[in-house]
């Protein structure tokens, strides 16, 4: 009887899962990069999404069998695959949203400048396809080095004469989820409740946890809070190292990729209260024309960019000593725009 019951709970959660999918509006998710490390999770969480009604997968090759694998599970996004070139038309037009891990990711001893030459043009060559082929869709941007590859796509937007800074997103919620994660085991959390705020760019020191302003609060100065906003720096560094050449962080990307994405397609669909940090164009921080803080997502995008909030002096100090940096990798990204065109 139990089993017979649970069956039933299964059939209940599916059914209410394909009537808010069916019933919601109709949203295509695109995935540039789909079959990579990054990508294949992605997929896979983007196809349990309910909020998803296509899901168009697009890589230089590998995405039919993906494509295929994917299909055959019982949720109602529809499943596309377009490999090469030619398909990326296809692959794009009619996007609400399109997820960008496409590139190389780091092997040990490299940091996430080092492959902006690859990358950079990467980016550089899709944003061109996305402009041409679905300029209104929301753009949520994985690939590294993220605080000069945003800057890069911006370029090409305005370029094409597309741009809307409310559509373009450099994707920071690894660094949050990290955040959250080591937070709550050091202060003896449970990690459901917890939440933190991180700020700045995406590389090293660019990426400014506020610990002040975690919840639930515990105290946390010293050493411990250097150790931990060292470890959130570090995170991607970590698995780096721990793959052994074997590529960055994969599985926990996918998570806060889909988790962002998520926010995203709440936002479009007229949800509110939809707030994360995320890279953006700001001027909250005048000298940095790109930054990473909490944003409120609506229905275009960016509804607003929510300020810093009351950061202590560890935080101050650590703000000053990434701008430096920050503003280097977004000049970096508009200079290799302009240079190759
Ligand atoms: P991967 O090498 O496993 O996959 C990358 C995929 O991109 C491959 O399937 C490749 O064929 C594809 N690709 C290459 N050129 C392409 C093009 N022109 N069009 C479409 N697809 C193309 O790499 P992985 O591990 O999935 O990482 C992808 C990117 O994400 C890297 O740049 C990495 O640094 C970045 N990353 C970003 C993080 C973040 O927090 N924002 C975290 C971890 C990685």
């Amino acid at each position: 009887r139990s089993l017979r019951l649970v069956g039933q709970h299964a059939q209940k959660q599916q059914c209410r899962e394909m009537s808010s999918s069916i019933g919601g509006p109709q949203r295509k998710v695109t995935i540039l990069g789909a079959a990579g490390g990054i990508g294949q999770p992605l997929g896979l969480l983007m196809k349990l999404n309910p909020l998803v009604t296509h899901l168009s997968l697009y890589d230089i090759g590998g995405t039919p069998g993906v494509a295929a694998d994917l299909s055959h599970i019982n949720t109602p996004a529809e499943v596309a695959g377009f490999a090469g070139d030619a398909d990326l038309g296809k692959a794009l037009e009619g996007s609400d949203i399109v997820i960008i891990p496409a590139g190389v990711p780091r092997k040990p001893g490299m940091t996430r400048d080092d492959l902006f030459n690859i990358n950079a043009g990467i980016v550089k060559a899709l944003a061109t396809a996305i402009a041409q082929h679905c300029p209104e869709a929301i753009v949520n941007m994985i690939s590294n080095p993220v605080n000069s590859t945003v800057p890069i796509a911006a370029e090409v937007f305005k370029k094409a004469g597309t741009y809307d800074p409310r559509k373009l997103f450099g994707v920071t919620t690894l660094d949050v989820v990290r955040a959250r994660t080591f937070y709550a085991a050091k202060q003896g959390l449970n990690v459901k409740d917890v939440d933190v705020p991180v700020v700045g760019g995406h590389a090293g020191v660019t990426i400014l946890p506020l610990f002040s302003q975690a919840t639930p609060k515990k105290p946390l100065e010293g050493e411990k809070l250097d150790a931990l906003t060292k470890r959130t720096q570090d995170g991607g560094t970590e698995v780096v190292k721990a793959k052994d050449g074997k590529g960055s962080a994969t599985l926990s990307m996918a998570y806060a990729g889909a988790l962002f994405a998520e926010a995203c397609l709440k936002g479009l669909n007229g949800q509110k209260g939809i707030v994360e940090c995320t890279y953006v164009q700001s001027s909250i921080i005048p000298e940095l024309p790109f930054f990473s803080s909490k944003v409120r997502l609506g229905t275009n995008g960016v509804e607003e960019i929510l300020g810093l909030g009351e950061i202590n002096e560890y935080e101050q100090k650590a703000l000053e000593a990434l701008k430096g940096e920050l503003s280097a990798s977004i000049q970096k990204g508009v200079d290799f725009v302009h240079q190759s065109w």
